[in-house]
């Protein structure tokens, strides 16, 4: 076993032949218990209550579902897409992952052979951008936001895979991570995934990236991404922009990771990224206890757009594309521009 597979213990989303168990990432890190998903409207409400989260996990675990509507009744497979590809609108992953089940018609074992390969390549495609990423990296110090790991993934992490490479190359002292209110992936789930793999990593608090990034102390900022458009521009977990200019501001190099599976060459630029709001009621409290006094309204969108402009490197597992634009993503997503 290489000290690679000692760190990439944590699965997500397990297929059990006639149901989908996903690991409840509400309950994380001081419950982990298994929710069993029976239907793809079952899996739609789970990615939708955050049962599930993370662009790729979203994907794999929607394949799933589309293997559960089809074993369930094959005259309801359009219906159960629909509801699988409403379940949340900003993660491309989702409809990449249903487009490729859709193409495939009712056959339940060639269904069941595509979710496993939607899996298996999203593994695969993380550990080749963890090298990737990892082979940029110098200084020692690193931030990140979100939770990008195994629990977003099928396994091992995007950002948190370039780190979790990084740290087994000696390329990594230090991981700082926001907490990323108001869900708390960062502090809920990426310290959960950091403690456990004995990476050393500090908590932030959100509004603390900036004097952290002036202190000198992190090189690199390294998130992943929800969907990426045709010119680079970058759709995160909210606080990803504000991180994007405060690193540009003091010099810190800035780092995108995701997979082929996140790149939308259908969607021009960021302005036509759908970013989801979601319930105020998240963020008048914290862990479900009210803060805010009765009769406040609140704003929450979850996700922002980085503008491929104060992005140094896109790493996905088919290259790295440095100074992203529209041209360079051409080069590499659209076949014959190479
Ligand atoms: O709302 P979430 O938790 O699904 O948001 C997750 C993120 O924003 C991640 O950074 C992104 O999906 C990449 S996960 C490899």
């Amino acid at each position: 076993m290489s000290d690679l597979d000692r760190h990439d213990t944590i699965r997500a989303v397990h297929w059990r032949g006639d149901h989908l168990s996903l690991l409840d990432q509400r309950l994380l890190p001081f419950e982990e218990k298994f929710v069993a998903c029976r239907s793809a409207a079952e899996v739609a409400q789970a990615i939708k209550d955050l049962v599930v989260r993370g662009a790729p996990a979203i994907g794999i675990a929607a394949a799933w579902g589309v293997v559960l509507a089809a074993q369930q009744d094959p005259a309801n497979l359009d219906a159960a897409l629909r509801l699988l590809r409403a379940s949340r609108p900003t993660a491309v992953n989702l409809m990449w992952a249903l487009d490729r089940m859709q193409g495939l018609g009712t056959d339940v074992a060639a269904l069941v052979r595509e979710a496993q390969a939607i899996q298996d390549e999203d593994l695969a495609a993380n550990r080749r951008m963890g090298e990737l990423g990892a082979a940029l990296l110098s200084g020692g110090g690193v931030m990140t936001h979100c939770n990008t790991g195994s629990l977003a993934t099928a396994g091992f992490g995007t950002a948190l895979g370039v780190i979790r490479s990084g740290y087994a190359a000696g390329k990594i002292a230090q991981v700082y991570a926001g907490e990323t209110r108001p869900w708390l992936q960062g502090a809920r789930l990426t310290m959960y995934e950091l403690v456990r793999d004995g990476i050393p990593a500090r908590l932030i608090a959100d509004s603390a990236a900036s004097y952290l990034m002036r202190s000198g102390a992190v090189q690199w900022v390294i998130v992943g991404a929800d969907r990426i458009a045709a010119n680079g521009d970058t759709a995160n977990k909210i606080g990803t922009y504000q991180l994007a200019i405060s690193a540009r501001h003091h010099g810190v190099k800035f780092m995108v990771v995701a997979p082929s599976s996140t790149v939308d060459m259908a969607t021009p630029d960021g302005a036509a990224i759908e970013i989801e709001l979601r319930e105020p009621a998240e963020l008048l409290g914290v862990a479900g206890k009210r803060t805010v006094i009765e009769g406040a309204e609140a704003w929450n969108p979850v996700f922002d757009v980085t503008p491929a402009s104060l992005i140094d490197a896109i790493v996905t597992e088919r290259g790295v594309i440095e100074h992203p634009d529209r041209h360079a993503m051409e080069k590499l997503f659209v076949p014959g521009h190479g």
